[in-house]
């Protein structure tokens, strides 16, 4: 079994290493509508593509591309080659045990409602429960919501302390006490940051006989992922959100899972066979992915993968960890100016902020003016929003091409914003306040 080496452990990206790597986005020298050069912090929203990643979905549509698991041609030959080595890449990233468990789909959305769908479908009745967390994204909470519909069982919330992270206590004694089909939570929050300890609570569920599901959007593009060792029955992420394309995202699941599931979409490709009276499911993978799936998205998120693997996830991490305990702590020094977070040694590269009489919007859009791109809103997590009393946030998410003057960018930016809209200030904003 390999071991992940701990953050403490490996060395951020050097500067002219860094200076390489932002050489393979072309998108980071261009400016702003200010005319301000760009400094792209809504990472945790999106990220940037590297060429390579470019190339290899522009290979694919110039060199080979055909529909794939169908023709008996050339190209088709190819492409359903470039696909499959895709999926076999894929199941590495993750170290999953079999490619058979790796899923394609259109995104972590789409994954988690695939298991609503089928898993829960088949598996959920009235008075069951599925617990999750406060800190969910709406794709982790709004699919669990349909099924109660659906079925009647019921979702439950697990809290927050007021440090923005999660009491373990609390979270082993709900597991005890529900007893939940289904506990689903994310590894990292999206607003937050904050990081769960997938592996002790994935344990606890599984002594319990639970089934987990793990949304690991914000996760997997940061630090690496073994799901053989976090022993999660599913797991989700974008293919967006770690250099690589939209409109694809991975279901992992554990094969007897999947083999007890029901397909969720009918039509070409998912069947043996077909007749007048009815069809034969696939076998996996197949079976869950009914249609012309999203071929070069499958190898240009391979080669996401790939290029993120060859810097090193955890290099990544320690690298985004540096920058944005710049931005953290130089933030929590500013009077008016609240973190909405845990310190940094429960968080990710996510900084999410207030400003005492400012709105979100405002914030983002005056850093825009500066150059600077952000988040601002609820983020879809309204529940988390109304849990901590807010309306919205601001949020600076870095990944592994930023670099650490555009830390400090954003804290002398985050600076002029407050001076200009305080009542001290020339400005107020107009737009009505938490
Ligand atoms: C924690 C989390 N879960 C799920 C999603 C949805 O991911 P996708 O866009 O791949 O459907 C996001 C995207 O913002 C997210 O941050």
């Amino acid at each position: 079994m390999k071991t992940i080496p701990t953050l403490s452990t490996c060395t951020p990206l050097n500067d002219s290493e860094l200076a390489d790597l932002r050489d393979q986005f072309p998108i980071l020298s261009r400016s702003t509508a200010s005319g301000a050069p760009l400094a792209f912090l809504d990472n945790a929203a999106s990220t940037q593509r590297p060429v390579c990643v470019i190339d290899a979905m522009s290979d694919c549509y110039q060199q080979y591309y055909a529909n794939v698991h169908r023709g008996i041609h050339t190209l088709s030959e190819e492409s359903t080659e470039a696909y499959e080595q895709s999926r076999k890449v894929i199941a590495s990233f993750i170290n999953a045990a079999s490619e058979r468990e790796v899923i394609f789909t259109s995104g972590a959305t789409a994954s988690i409602n695939l298991v609503a769908r089928t898993w829960g479908d088949q598996n959920l009745r009235e008075g069951d429960v599925i617990l999750t967390t406060i800190a969910e994204h709406h794709a982790n909470i709004v699919p669990w919501h349909q099924l109660c519909e659906r079925t009647g069982c019921r979702v439950e919330f697990l809290p927050l302390k007021k440090d923005f992270t999660f009491d373990d206590e609390t979270v082993h004694q709900k597991l005890r006490e529900l007893r939940p089909k289904l506990f689903a939570f994310t590894a990292v929050s999206n607003v937050l940051g904050t990081i769960t300890p997938v592996k002790k609570w994935v344990h606890w569920a599984r002594e319990l006989g639970i089934t987990t599901l793990v949304d690991a959007s914000q996760a997997a593009p940061h630090q690496p992922l073994d799901v053989e060792q976090l022993d999660t029955d599913f797991l989700v992420f974008g293919g967006h959100k770690m250099c690589g394309p939209t409109g694809i995202g991975v279901l992992h699941g554990k094969e007897n899972y999947l083999d007890s599931m029901p397909p969720f979409l009918g039509g070409g490709g998912m069947i043996n066979r077909v007749s007048v009276d009815g069809f034969e499911t696939a076998d996996l993978p197949d079976k869950f992915e009914a249609g012309t799936p999203p071929i070069a998205e499958a190898i240009g998120l391979a080669a996401a993968a790939k290029f993120l693997r060859q810097i090193g996830l955890d290099r990544i991490a320690a690298h985004e960890k540096q920058l944005a305990q710049v931005a953290d702590e130089g933030l929590r020094l500013i009077e008016g100016i609240e973190v909405i977070g845990p310190s940094m040694s429960h968080k990710s590269g996510i900084v999410s902020f207030s400003i005492d009489r400012v709105h979100a919007h405002d914030i983002a859009q005056e850093l825009d003016h500066l150059g600077l791109a952000v988040r601002a809103g609820h983020h879809c997590t309204m529940p988390l929003h109304r849990h901590l009393k807010k309306s919205s946030t601001t949020r600076a998410s870095f990944y592994l091409y930023n670099r650490l003057e555009e830390a400090h960018r954003f804290l002398e930016a985050v600076q002029q914003v407050q001076k200009k809209f305080t009542p001290s200030g020339r400005k107020r904003s107009s737009r009505p306040q938490d």
